[in-house]
């Protein structure tokens, strides 16, 4: 085997025919395989594909006590060809990299993300599904792997992927509550990281805003809770006065959602007026009021493009009608059809697994 090149050890069995693809519960299916690769001694060793597999640590894995842990979420589509192809992959390993380095953890090169990914697409080639808004999940991570208590980033690591096959994450427009209590990040802090930390400390407020009839939270700014953020698991955009707005990157608090940079692109590639800019919850109660504010939706690898019925600020609802939603609905459509072939992918989002 040269240098670089990833071994792969099949599966005795494949889980394919007992997976039931016209019922895909989101995240909780995994294909055959799985790629892992260490690093020690100040270097990445050779990736491997292995038959996906419960993995064993001591339990003194620094990752379970201090959580260094970064991921990433992409999505494999089934073009119209037969092809396989997947979204904008190089700007997930841009992102990582972003976390990695907040997380004093070592850059992951392009041959394990990028070939890695490829290489474990084309073992479970089969898994990857046709139907209308399915997708096979990829789950690029990496975590620290010393066997030591004690606060210091780990000597080592492990870098995986792992594949789900997935349908839609939300089947109706959301209802979200505009969260003032808690918060999930402030300047300085680590918002902008893809890493475990933020999902952990955003469950128990999930979880009181669900047991409320919520889907999902609209986090504000920490500072003064004025400020729209972003949701537990997307980005958000209005449409107010006609033009597109999403709340700016620049504090570093919100994640730099690839949806969010394609909705933004796409939109003015279709005539859209878009705004990144600071988007106060005055703002939105007043375009609410004067009949400006007519769309809002959320953006993410998961959810895709989420159309947004409700927001519950304090005593107020902000209701607005999912079935009059034309730039969402534009928006959801055209990146569909970029996805699987339908149109021209003029941007160049699209990577073949097989090129
Ligand atoms: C907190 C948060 N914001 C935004 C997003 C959307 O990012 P992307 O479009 O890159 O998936 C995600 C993705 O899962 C997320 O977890």
């Amino acid at each position: 085997m040269q240098k670089g090149a990833i071994k792969v050890t099949k599966a005795a069995t494949s889980k394919l025919s007992t997976t039931d693809f016209n019922n895909l519960p989101f995240g909780k299916l995994f294909t055959d395989h799985m790629l892992i690769a260490e690093y020690k001694d100040g270097v990445w060793g050779d990736a491997e594909i292995l038959p996906y597999g419960p993995l064993r640590f001591d339990p003194s894995l620094t990752t379970l006590h201090y959580g260094q842990s970064i991921f990433e979420g992409i999505k494999a589509y089934r073009m119209k060809d037969g092809s396989a192809a997947i979204f904008r992959p190089y700007e997930n390993l841009k992102r990582f990299n972003k976390s990695a380095h907040r997380m004093a953890m070592p850059d992951v090169p392009e041959h394990l993300f990028i070939d890695g990914m490829k290489q474990l697409l084309n073992v479970d080639e089969k898994w990857i599904p046709s139907a209308e808004d399915h997708a096979l999940y990829i789950r690029p991570f990496m975590f620290g792997t010393d066997e030591v208590i004690g606060v210091a980033p780990s000597s080592k690591y492990y870098f995986m992927i792992i594949l789900s096959p997935v349908g839609p994450y939300f089947s109706n427009p959301l209802n979200i509550y505009v969260e003032e209590q808690f918060v999930r990040a402030a300047p300085g802090g680590v918002g902008y990281a893809k890493t475990a930390g933020n999902y952990a400390a955003s469950l128990f407020p999930a979880k009181l805003a669900k047991e409320k009839g919520f889907d999902q939270i609209l986090w504000m700014d920490a500072n003064e809770h004025k400020f729209v953020q972003e949701c537990g698991a997307m980005n958000v955009f209005f449409v107010m006065d006609g033009k597109l707005i999403t709340p700016s990157l620049e504090a570093g608090t919100i994640l730099d959602g690839i949806t969010r940079k394609s909705v933004i692109d796409l939109a003015k590639s279709l005539g859209k007026t878009v705004e990144e800019r600071e988007i106060s919850i005055d703002e939105l109660l007043e375009g609410y009021k004067k009949g400006s504010l007519t769309e809002a939706f959320g953006a993410g690898t998961a959810v895709t493009v989420s159309k947004i019925a409700g927001l519950q600020y304090k005593d107020t609802l902000i209701s607005l009608d999912a079935n009059n939603m034309p730039v969402a609905d534009l928006i959801k459509k055209t990146m569909a059809e970029i996805k699987d072939g339908s149109i021209p992918d003029s941007f160049g989002w699209m990577v073949r697994t097989n090129a």
